[in-house]
């Protein structure tokens, strides 16, 4: 914890009543999830807020690495210790998704899709990625760690990464404030946490999260390891499941886990 200077209090008073909890800053660190959890182990409360100007090991879904320069971009982890089943917590990451989309439609005037599960997606490339990590014993969940890397205003990618990725500046070419994109953020999950916590399901934001999902009546290709298919995506259920329809008609409900879909011609 010493090894990264943290400060707190670096958001807005407006910006931390909308987080709902303590913000933690660093100028920058190895990674915001990283610390979280850390400071999880360490007894840190429900909501709070871990952000970065730049991260020196960003973790990405599946093992890999997330590029994270300083000075443009959201590198951010929200701490929960939420009293919901263990078998609820992936969900989370849905709920996360459709708050960073509704959020950057709002303040950057950008038509954000979401990628199922938790990809979010602008003209076709990829804006943001969450990794959501939890930590419970039993049926106990210890904290949930949801990490939101969003490209802001970055304005370069190397070739290979610009195939697939972009930025909000890039796309629209206007600057965003990322405080005010973060607050945006933050204000949207905790009203959609809420309406989660109701139903320990999607249930209450479905509607919301089908009508931004990019995949709905598309053709994808479903990655299982072990097996490829190209189906036909319906929409998400309840509990964030994709529900497809493959060439001979079977309906299949895909849970996010080990499984990705991409586009049949490319990412989306
Ligand atoms: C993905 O692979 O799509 C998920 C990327 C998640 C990146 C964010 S940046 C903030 C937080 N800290 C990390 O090390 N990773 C997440």
């Amino acid at each position: 914890m010493e090894r990264y200077r943290a400060k707190t209090g670096q958001l807005s008073h407006m910006a931390r009543q909308q987080t709902a909890g303590e913000v933690v800053w660093f100028d920058e660190t190895d990674s915001t999830n990283i610390q979280a959890k850390i400071y999880a182990e360490n007894g840190c409360p429900h909501g709070t807020l871990f952000v970065a100007d730049a991260q020196s090991d960003g973790k990405g879904r599946r093992g890999r690495s997330w590029d994270a320069p300083a000075g443009c971009n959201i590198y951010m982890s929200l701490l929960l210790r939420p009293e919901i089943k263990t078998s609820a917590a992936p969900m989370l990451t849905l709920v996360m998704a459709v708050s960073v989309a509704e959020a950057i439609r709002e303040v950057c005037k950008a038509e954000a899709l979401i990628k199922w599960p938790n990809d979010i997606v602008l003209h076709k490339k990829k804006l943001c990625g969450i990794l959501t990590e939890m930590n419970a014993e039993a049926s106990r969940i210890n904290y949930v760690v949801i990490g939101v890397g969003v490209n802001v205003n970055q304005e370069h990618f190397s070739e290979e990464i610009a195939k697939k990725a972009t930025s909000i500046k890039i796309e629209t070419g206007i600057f965003t404030e990322r405080e005010k994109l973060i607050q945006a953020i933050t204000g949207k999950f905790w009203k959609n946490y809420e309406t989660f916590l109701e139903a320990e399901d999607l249930s209450g934001m479905l509607e919301t999260y089908n009508r931004l999902l990019v995949n709905t009546s598309r053709e994808v290709r479903v990655l299982e390891p072990g097996n490829e298919y190209t189906a036909y995506a319906v929409g998400v259920n309840e509990k964030g499941e994709l529900l497809v329809k493959t060439g001979d008609g079977e309906e299949k409900k895909i849970f996010a886990g080990e499984v990705s879909v991409r586009g049949i011609y490319g990412y989306v």
